[in-house]
């Protein structure tokens, strides 16, 4: 990762001048997984892995945007009457551009600079951390009110018009608001926020995989559209509702006919998956720490088993977690198909199972896992230094 001084010394060799400096977190879900775009409920918390840019104003409307991992820079023209899409890294920065100047920000042009650790492909939210900084950097730079919240949506908005990719509200949205040594149970319909401590007596760890599938995006907008179809058909019997949100556990088996088998399994881990995150607020705000963890374990038997989002990597992953001593609950984490897990674990067991898990899995796959123990973060702003 960049350091401060790294950053500063790299934005000075690339555009001779001063840049102030902003993050914005990746994130871990600990439990409610695609339940966010079906207006439910999600469990998520701001990471210590983060992107972080450095940013100075221009007297013109141009952005010029260097990667510090890729190693390119790219130009943008605010006065762009049609900006497409390149199908790359800068879809994310200029998406969030054409959003803001979209929702009536008068952007200012700018120079920055993007360092990143958040790892790409692992399910931890690198776009969202990318598109938040460069949204809260843009916002700064053109001397504008930052409303966090309104920030969130329109990253969103980027992600789903821009990029393409039809994603929720968690990942950009805790990037946002996360909160310090918390969890936030978030309402994706109202987007209230309850702030779950986690308590000192268990650690978060998180395990990658190292596998992304390729079919992820592809998979995921499928997934949504089961979601859409599941509510159209269950609308003229139930009245009006409006997401899966709406429909409990006992009306949808009532109704399980009036659904293909496929339909309903997505159907069921969406119902079932809002329920557990209620109460897995309610167990890890009130220190049941084994009940938080058996809520979890499920979530992974429902994501694997009705909604197919996991894979064999990621199942061999969870199993070996869920074996080890000292273990309350361990899933996948994030959109599925590869990517990471999170565990919830014993303070006193932690190192020991990171290691456990290290050598059964490599033994199994072949591949190295990079584990580690997370304290949750802020959400974005300046980074001081
Ligand atoms: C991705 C999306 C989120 C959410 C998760 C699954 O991270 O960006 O909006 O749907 O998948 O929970």
């Amino acid at each position: 990762m960049f350091s401060v001084d790294e950053l500063k010394a790299k934005f000075r060799e690339l555009y001779g001048r001063e840049p102030f400096l902003v993050r914005a977190p990746g994130r871990v879900n600990l439990i409610g997984e695609h339940t966010d775009y079906n207006d439910g409920f999600i469990m998520p918390a701001a990471l210590e892995y983060e992107t972080r840019a450095a940013v100075a104003p221009r007297t013109d409307r141009i952005l010029r945007v260097h990667s510090a991992k890729i190693g390119e820079t790219a130009e943008f023209d605010l006065d762009d009457p049609a900006p497409q899409p390149r199908r790359d890294w800068t879809d994310y920065v200029f998406g969030v551009a054409v959003a803001l100047a979209g929702a009536g920000k008068r952007l200012t042009g700018a120079d920055i600079l993007v360092a990143s650790s958040v790892p790409v492909g692992s399910g931890l939210s690198s776009s969202a951390a990318l598109e938040v900084s460069i949204g809260y950097g843009l916002l700064a730079a053109a001397g504008l009110p930052i409303d966090l919240v309104e920030l969130a949506k329109l990253c969103q908005k980027a992600e789903n018009e821009f990029v393409g990719m039809r994603c929720g509200i968690m990942d950009q949205f805790i990037s946002c608001n996360g909160q310090h040594d918390h969890a936030l149970m978030i309402d994706c319909r109202s987007l209230d926020k309850r702030p779950v401590p986690i308590d000192p007596r268990a650690r978060l760890v998180i395990a990658n995989s190292m596998v992304h599938h390729e079919l992820a995006s592809g998979e995921y907008n499928k997934r949504r559209a089961s979601c859409e179809e599941a509510v159209r058909l269950l609308a003229p019997v139930l009245g009006p509702i409006r997401a899966l949100r709406d429909v409990t556990p006992a009306a949808l088996e009532a109704n399980k006919a009036l659904l293909s088998d496929v339909t309903y399994r997505r159907a069921r881990h969406i119902v079932s998956e809002n329920e557990r995150v209620l109460e897995a607020a309610d167990a890890l705000a009130g220190g049941d720490l084994a009940r938080c963890g058996a809520l979890m374990n499920a979530s992974h038997a429902s994501m694997r088993d009705d909604y197919e989002i996991s894979c064999e990597e990621v199942d061999v992953l969870v199993d070996i977690a869920q074996k080890l001593p000292g273990v309350f609950g361990s899933r996948m984490t994030g959109g599925g198909f590869g990517g990471c897990t999170v565990s919830l674990v014993e303070a006193g067991a932690a190192d020991a199972f990171m290691e456990a898990v290290r050598v059964a899995y490599e033994t199994a796959t072949g591949l190295k896992s990079t584990i580690f123990a997370c304290s949750p973060q802020q959400g974005v702003g300046p980074l001081e230094g």
